[in-house]
């Protein structure tokens, strides 16, 4: 190792008596290691290949990663995990003529060893520290284990439960998407990128993947450039500002462009308007796939599209590698946009400190003793805890008393560590993972476990036992939803009903008499109507990773007050789909009472369960909602209400603002959330919360993507969920 990065300090006039010089600026750095590099050298920076064995796509050329790194062909790779294997790999780059060392990356979207609630759970908290500090960890893991980047986070928008990708998000809001994508990137990349606690983060999927038409996977997405800039492109935005290190190309077309060749989202917006200094990286093998967009005639026309419009790392297929040096050789693509996309990704790997030392995430020791750390699984549970949300609790049925004795529980998923750990969760330790059959044979009760129904077929093979199981135990305590493969990648869903087996096993054991509490455990909205009428509390636990056991054990017994809130519209028919709070009043809103107003002859328009949606073991009331002029510049305006926790118990509450713009340039949302705060009272404690009223809460996007704030009147509602009974309002007039 020693040999080539003396090496490459001779070449670069950095080599002083015996020793390696402190390390160049990294600009005069960069440009001379560039001026020393072949073009083949250069191509090979962008080139990005997986290790085998750990595919998550299609497609992939069948070569020697072992001979393209070592021959300098290879800037990157995914997929390989471990110290040991990374390791072997930057030894084998340190061969090559100028030893430049490679970036290793991997999906670490809720967790590496140490599993964290999906990320759609965590949103769900509504509590950005919580979700830092689940990303700092996930960092820490991550670069103990050898990683320098991770793909996260995701954040797009998604207004679609049949997609199975939202379980990767956090929902349907823009302004909390915004926040909780810049807060997973604080946490990921911290202070610097030279902290080999840290690793780069990667925004995906750049953009408007979130909104498939018909919520099919990787199918085209269309919308208008407003509807763009209003509803999804904030949490890109955000993520931009909070300095992501690099961003990745969706698989979609955009506005008629495929994003991974979309020179208006790479190169105009992203860095000319939004001024981004790192680099794109495409999605897997989504460079070829530009010839089945029947956008490029052939992987050379890919190639050329893909770097000309700002994609600067080819992941996985070899369109760059095969074609870029006779593409430049014949003056098609001009040797300085190659010169840009190395530049880029040389500044990185300096930043990252693999010059100076590229084994310095290599540290077998640092693994042993992060992976699994105490206080890493202490936060997993914690952001397990405030991830829960509690749905129904009829006639107070949870908190269960610390009297009951025993508990029948149900469905496998109770069981099941694989799927406790969620989709994404390549490298989840599944041996460490508590699920709650564990946790509560560890709280020293009684369970009387039956599976009710079978797990892959959903049919109700083992109803009697599940009866029998009931009939013995205090509380029946069931799991219901889906699979944890059932979400994610490649697992878009016509029909998100609960199936029919699992509705029906609850409304059975209604019949023993004994109180039914049915856990959801699901990465997506799903509708399960007859359960919500049938069973005496519901929790939505989604995927929590590996203390989900002990989380979900601490709500229903109380040792945890349920905090969470819905982060996207639950919906009580599939057929609502798209469905979000953020709608447009339409010319006839279905406020009007009359005959034509925009609603269905076969469902009403309400959702099952609305956007900011969640309860607690105690109450929380809502008075004296009011707005004064602002005193602080660029504060419009100050906002306050009074909050008091009218019930027994402590709890936390997640208090929402909302604000309409009741007349624009354009048509406007009937609500948008503005801000909101999550605050812990004591029975019978009182908060004034107050909101600064700034442009950002009050102006959008013009259909020219332009911010504008246009004076008027705004409503103001504050409250616990986006639904207007739970909302008080005010008026605001801006001059
Ligand atoms: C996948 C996903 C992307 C992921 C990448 C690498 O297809 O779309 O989110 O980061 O490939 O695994």
């Amino acid at each position: 190792m020693k040999k080539s990065i003396l090496l490459m300090a001779c070449c670069l006039g950095l080599f002083v008596e015996g020793a390696l010089a402190q390390i160049a600026p990294k600009e005069e750095f960069v440009s001379a290691l560039m001026e020393r590099m072949t073009l083949e050298e250069k191509i090979g920076q962008l080139a990005q290949c997986s290790y085998r064995g750990n595919f998550t796509g299609p497609g992939g050329a069948n070569y020697s990663k072992e001979d393209y790194v070592r021959e300098g062909k290879i800037g990157s790779m995914l997929n390989v995990v471990g110290v040991k294997e990374i390791r072997r790999f930057q030894e084998l780059a340190l061969q090559s003529r100028l030893g430049i060392p490679l970036i290793f990356g991997l999906d670490v979207i809720h967790g590496y060893h140490t599993g964290f609630p999906i990320p759609l759970a965590e949103a769900a908290s509504f509590d950005l520290g919580m979700i830092e500090e689940a990303a700092v960890c996930n960092a820490r893991e991550s670069a103990a284990d050898g990683l320098n980047w991770v793909f996260a986070p995701m954040a797009d928008i998604s207004w679609d439960a049949r997609w199975g990708r939202v379980m990767e998000g956090a929902g349907e809001d823009p302004y909390y998407g915004a926040l909780v994508a810049a807060a997973r990137i604080r946490g990921l990349q911290g202070e610097s990128l030279a902290d080999t606690a840290t690793v780069m983060a990667c925004l995906k999927h750049f953009a408007g993947y979130g909104a498939p038409i018909a919520g099919k996977e990787y199918n085209s997405v269309d919308m208008s450039l407003g509807q763009f800039a209003n509803f999804y492109m904030p949490p890109y935005k955000a993520a931009v500002q909070a300095g992501v290190a690099t961003v990745m190309s969706a698989f979609n077309d955009f506005n008629n462009i495929p994003c991974t060749a979309n020179d208006f989202l790479l190169n105009r917006l992203l860095r000319e308007q939004w001024g981004f200094q790192g680099f794109v990286v495409s999605d897997y093998n989504s460079v070829e796939e530009l010839v089945n967009h029947r956008y490029a005639a052939d992987k050379k026309d890919a190639a050329a599209k893909a770097l000309q419009a700002g994609l600067d790392v080819e992941m996985v297929s070899t369109c760059y590698l095969t074609y870029l040096k006779e593409l430049i050789e014949e003056g098609r693509v001009k040797e300085d946009v190659l010169d840009k996309a190395v530049r880029r990704i040389l500044e990185k790997k300096y930043e990252l400190g693999l010059f100076e030392d590229p084994f310095r995430y290599c540290n077998p020791g640092r693994a042993a003793r992060v992976l699994n750390a105490p206080d890493i699984r202490d936060a997993s549970l914690r952001m397990a805890e405030r991830s829960i949300v509690l749905l129904e609790n009829k006639a107070g049925v949870l908190p269960l008393s610390s009297k009951i004795k025993s508990v029948a529980l149900i469905g496998g998923l109770n069981r099941s560590p694989h799927d406790m750990a969620g989709a994404w969760a390549p490298t989840t330790d599944r041996s460490k993972i508590i699920t709650p059959y564990d946790a509560l044979t560890r709280r020293g009760l009684t369970v009387n476990y039956a599976e009710g129904y079978n797990l892959k077929t959903n049919a109700l093979d083992g109803l009697e036992a599940a009866m029998e199981a009931a009939r013995k135990s205090d509380v029946v305590i069931v799991a219901i939803g889906e699979r944890a493969s059932q979400s994610g990648e490649k697992a878009a869903k016509v029909d998100i009903n609960l199936p029919a087996g699992q509705q029906q096993l609850i409304a059975e054991l209604k019949k023993t008499g004994k109180p039914v509490i049915a856990l959801l455990m699901c990465g997506r909205p799903l509708i399960f109507n007859d359960v919500r009428r049938q069973a005496d509390a519901i929790l939505c636990t989604w995927w929590l990773g590996s203390e989900a056991g002990n989380a979900i054990c601490n709500v229903l017994w109380g040792d945890y007050n349920p905090s969470g809130k819905l982060p996207m519209t639950f919906p009580a028919h599939v057929g609502q789909v798209p469905i979000y709070y953020q709608y447009k009043s339409t010319g006839r809103p279905a406020t009007l009472r009359q005959a034509y107003v925009s609603s269905y002859i076969d469902s009403p328009n309400e959702p099952a369960y609305p956007f900011g949606y969640g309860l607690s073991y105690t109450t929380f009331e809502y008075s004296g909602l009011k707005v004064e002029q602002g005193r602080k510049a660029g504060e419009h305006a100050v906002v306050s209400v009074d909050v008091r926790n009218a019930g027994k118990v402590a709890g936390e509450e997640v208090v929402q603002l909302y604000v309409q713009d009741k007349v624009a340039s354009i048509t406007r949302p009937v609500k948008e959330l503005k801000g909101f705060r999550k605050l812990y009272l004591k029975p019978g404690e009182s908060q004034t919360v107050t909101f600064s009223l700034t442009d950002e809460c009050l102006g959008f996007y013009d259909n020219n993507m332009h911010y504008v704030v246009e004076p008027g009147d705004f409503i103001l509602m504050a409250g616990k969920s986006s639904r207007q009974e739970d909302l008080l309002q005010t008026v605001f007039t801006l001059e």
